[in-house]
């Protein structure tokens, strides 16, 4: 994915130790599509030197606005006028201080204050020992400074460099790459309530073996991260899958179609938008037995019965949130022959306005699939792309219809 591709951004280190991350992240925004010119203060030298960030970044890095190379002798305002964003990572304690002051004494403040404001997004990645992060006047800081303008990533929660453990180190630099992609998704869902189910369901035969399917929960993943994205409150309901989760969502780790019809509906009780990517399985064995069942000598495998399993979509479709129109279901369709026939069916017979369907064996485990929106109107294809991709643009499609 080149999701940064055209972006500039003026990448700003204050003092930390967490100054050693900035080197992974300079290197990640670069791989994904972005120029960066890296500007330090003094302090943030002493833990990571600029030829270091010189190398990755491709440009020399400025420290001072005394800087004679540039012909005006202005770094502040040449840097911060061709920058799509400014991200101080990692952002100091005593950086956010100044920031909120509006000081000016050095250049990597100075650009900050002489940022033009409506037109350069300012990201804050805050690093610094847990109390620090406590501290009431860090929090108020940091509460004006988001009141200012200012965009906090957060932090992160764990070992500190210091030996304490606790909130306040800077967050890695995949997940803060994953909360800056988001932050210029256009925010086409912001106050809506997504709630997605995703994987396979695994139904037990035995306490050792089961049932279940080859969906990879990669798509339903994917439309969870682009909800989110678009400024959703997201719940992700998923099978068992071992996908990382996306960040910024609240996920429910379920096993059976059971466990995920209980999961899911006290939550499509209050969502907006219910989009069912889980490959439910369809029957379960009709009693699953408590121990391992043995070989019996005889050479005659065990019989099996099954029972149908709740259709979670079908209920939630019926349920009167989705009959009153305040939820809007979305159905996805695996299939394997004639899409756009078995699609069609499949959306009057689960009873919603909108499905989406794709070929099975050609996408399970696969990073990117194409898709075929079916509506009562008629049916859009959206061709082969990755699975965010797809999925960014299906959240488009379903924002245009709420
Ligand atoms: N679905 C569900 N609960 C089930 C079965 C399916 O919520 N017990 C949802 C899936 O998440 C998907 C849609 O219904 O959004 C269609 O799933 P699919 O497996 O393609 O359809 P089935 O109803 O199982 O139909 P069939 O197996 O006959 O194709």
């Amino acid at each position: 994915m080149n999701d940064l591709a055209g972006r500039h951004f003026v990448l700003g280190l204050s003092g930390g130790i967490a100054c050693y991350k900035a080197a992974e992240l300079c290197r990640a925004l670069i791989k994904e599509g972005a120029t960066v010119q890296v500007v330090m203060t003094e302090a943030a030298e002493h833990f990571i030197t600029a030829v270091t960030m010189q190398a990755l970044s491709n440009r020399p890095v400025y420290g001072s606005q005394w800087d004679s190379r540039e012909p005006n002798n202005m770094p502040h305002i040449n840097l911060s006028r061709e920058a799509d964003a400014i991200l101080i990572a990692p952002c100091s304690a005593d950086f956010m201080a100044k920031l909120l002051h509006g000081r000016a004494d050095e250049l990597l403040s100075l650009m900050c204050l002489a940022r033009p404001i409506d037109k350069v997004p300012l990201l804050l990645a805050p690093a610094m020992n847990r109390e620090m992060w406590a501290h009431p006047a860090t929090q108020r800081n940091m509460m004006q400074l988001a009141a200012d303008g200012a965009h906090i990533l957060g932090v992160g929660s764990g070992f500190q460099a210091c030996g304490e453990t606790g909130d306040g180190r800077m967050l890695e630099p995949p997940e803060l790459l994953e909360d800056i992609i988001a932050f210029f998704q256009p925010k086409l869902l912001a106050g809506k309530r997504v709630l997605v189910t995703a994987g396979p369901t695994f139904e037990a035969i035995d306490p050792v073996r089961g049932i279940t399917n080859r969906s990879s929960g990669k798509m339903g993943f994917a439309i969870a991260r682009a909800a989110r994205e678009a400024g959703a409150d997201v719940t992700l309901v998923a099978g068992p899958v071992s996908l990382p989760t996306p960040r910024g969502i609240t996920r429910i780790d379920v096993r059976s179609a059971e466990d995920m019809l209980r999961a899911t509906m006290p939550q499509a009780q209050s969502a907006d938008v219910f989009v069912a990517t889980a490959a439910v399985a369809d029957w379960r064995p009709a009693s699953a037995s408590d121990h391992k069942i043995k070989k019996d000598g005889s050479g005659k495998p065990p019989e099996l019965t099954f029972t149908e399993n709740p259709d979670i979509l079908a209920t939630v479709a019926q349920s009167a949130r989705a009959k009153s129109a305040a939820l809007f279901c979305v159905g996805f369709a695996a299939e394997s022959h004639d899409l756009a026939a078995n699609a069609q069916a499949k959306r009057v017979r689960k009873g919603v306005p909108l499905l989406v369907g794709n070929i099975g064996p050609a996408t399970f485990g696969a990073d990117d699939n194409a898709l075929l929106l079916v509506d009562d109107k008629g049916m859009r294809e959206i061709p082969r792309a990755s699975k965010l991709q797809l999925a960014r643009e299906l959240v488009a499609d379903i924002a245009q219809r709420l």
